[in-house]
């Protein structure tokens, strides 16, 4: 495992430190060293040693190679696993994961450059739903993206709304129950966000789920930190984009319900519904035998908040940790807001990111 990982250090430090040296001073000396008995002798020698050698070199020398070409080194990542890369992401048994398609990787940049800040990267790992990204970050970043088929049609799945964007959405409880059934504590967020603060020290105690709230109301600085009461279409408003999870039998019974939840109530033309709802009633329906927490607003507001009350983010300054492109829709649209805002890292810290400038 870590040894395909690594190939590529591992090649680079092999062949790098000396390209020529070896050609060019056997040039230089070939006239009077050819002709002297004894070195002709080792050199001799040396031809059938290395007549003797051959097979294992040009193994050795494949094996090197082998990162180069690209069918071989993508094959590779096909075939990566689940329980592979989160064994090799994880540290103290966490990873944070988002799940994104070859539309959505500026905003993974972006999210990631915010990450790298905060000295938590490299828990990160990448649920690419199309194979194009899936290459793309394990060609730049080995080992931080995996791919749990089926892959999605990356066409279909970025248009917030659609029948792919559920089908897509739908699988987050899915893959989350999975980390979850492999032991590890795990924090989903979606790549429309950014960190301005380390949100770890806010995950305290021991509750099965962490969650924030999608309403852009202004709540006091000290709100309590339960299940807020359903609002007006008789569920709450919790979002789906970011999560913190324990692997025991509480987070479980919620991403179960919510499984359950996105199947009974599947995508319509009518509805356009998205994952949301459909984790909200899961909350709803495990509130008695889940313990959960919301965290706090100040710290994880809404898009619906933070793009749009100046007057609340005055107020608040100093206090917000993840920042949620929400409550807007399109790519462009994003974007604008997030460089009006001074959140848009990649144009001037791509450096920054694991995956470079893309
Ligand atoms: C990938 O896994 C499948 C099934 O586990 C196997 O048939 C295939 O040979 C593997 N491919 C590579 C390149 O390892
Ligand atoms: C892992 O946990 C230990 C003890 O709780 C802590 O000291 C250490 O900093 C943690 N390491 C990481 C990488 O989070
Ligand atoms: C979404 O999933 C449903 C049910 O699996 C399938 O019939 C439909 O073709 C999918 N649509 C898209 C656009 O992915
Ligand atoms: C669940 O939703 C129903 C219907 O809106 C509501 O009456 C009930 O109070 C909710 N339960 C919890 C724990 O929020
Ligand atoms: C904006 O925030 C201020 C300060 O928290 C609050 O008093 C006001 O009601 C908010 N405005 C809206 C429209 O929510």
């Amino acid at each position: 495992m870590s040894n395909f990982l690594h190939q590529r250090q591992t090649y680079s430090a092999l062949t790098d430190p000396y390209p020529l040296s070896p050609r060019i001073s056997l040039n230089y000396q070939r006239s009077n060293f050819l002709f002297n008995k004894t070195n002709l002798f080792i050199l001799f020698s040396l031809l059938i040693l290395l007549g003797f050698l051959y097979p294992y070199l040009g193994f050795f020398a494949s094996n090197l190679f082998s990162n180069k070409t690209q069918p071989n080194s993508h094959s590779k990542w096909r075939n990566y696993s689940l329980k592979e890369a989160l064994s090799f992401v994880s540290q103290n048994g966490t990873v944070i994961v988002c799940a994104v398609s070859e539309p959505y990787v500026p905003f993974l940049n972006n999210w990631l450059i915010s990450i790298v800040r905060q000295k938590h990267q490299d828990k990160v790992l990448i649920i690419a739903e199309d194979y194009a990204t899936l290459f793309l970050v394990n060609e730049r970043w080995p080992g931080h993206a995996v791919l749990i088929p089926p892959a999605s049609d990356s066409q279909s799945a970025h248009k917030f709304g659609s029948q792919g964007f559920f089908n897509f959405t739908s699988r987050r409880p899915q893959h989350l129950l999975h980390i979850l059934e492999l032991g590890y504590n795990v924090m989903y967020n979606d790549v429309d966000m950014v960190w301005l603060a380390d949100p770890f020290p806010y995950l305290r105690g021991n509750h099965d789920i962490y969650f924030t709230d999608d309403i852009a109301a202004v709540k006091p600085l000290n709100h309590p930190h339960v299940l807020p009461p359903p609002g007006k279409k008789g569920r709450t408003y919790i979002c789906s984009c970011m999560i913190f999870l324990h692997p025991n039998t509480g987070a479980k019974l919620v991403m179960k319900k919510w499984i359950e939840e996105l199947e009974a109530q599947p995508w319509s033309k009518a509805k356009k519904s998205n994952d949301q709802p459909a984790f909200n009633w899961a909350l709803n329906k495990t509130a008695g035998q889940v313990d959960m927490y919301l965290l706090p607003q100040s710290a994880f507001p809404t898009g619906g908040l933070y793009f749009k009350n100046q007057t609340w983010v005055q107020e608040t300054k100093g206090m917000h940790v993840i920042i949620h492109n929400n409550y807007i829709t399109g790519f462009e649209k994003k974007i604008k807001r997030f460089r009006d805002f001074g959140l848009w890292f990649v144009d001037d810290h791509a450096t920054g990111s694991p995956l470079g400038n893309l």
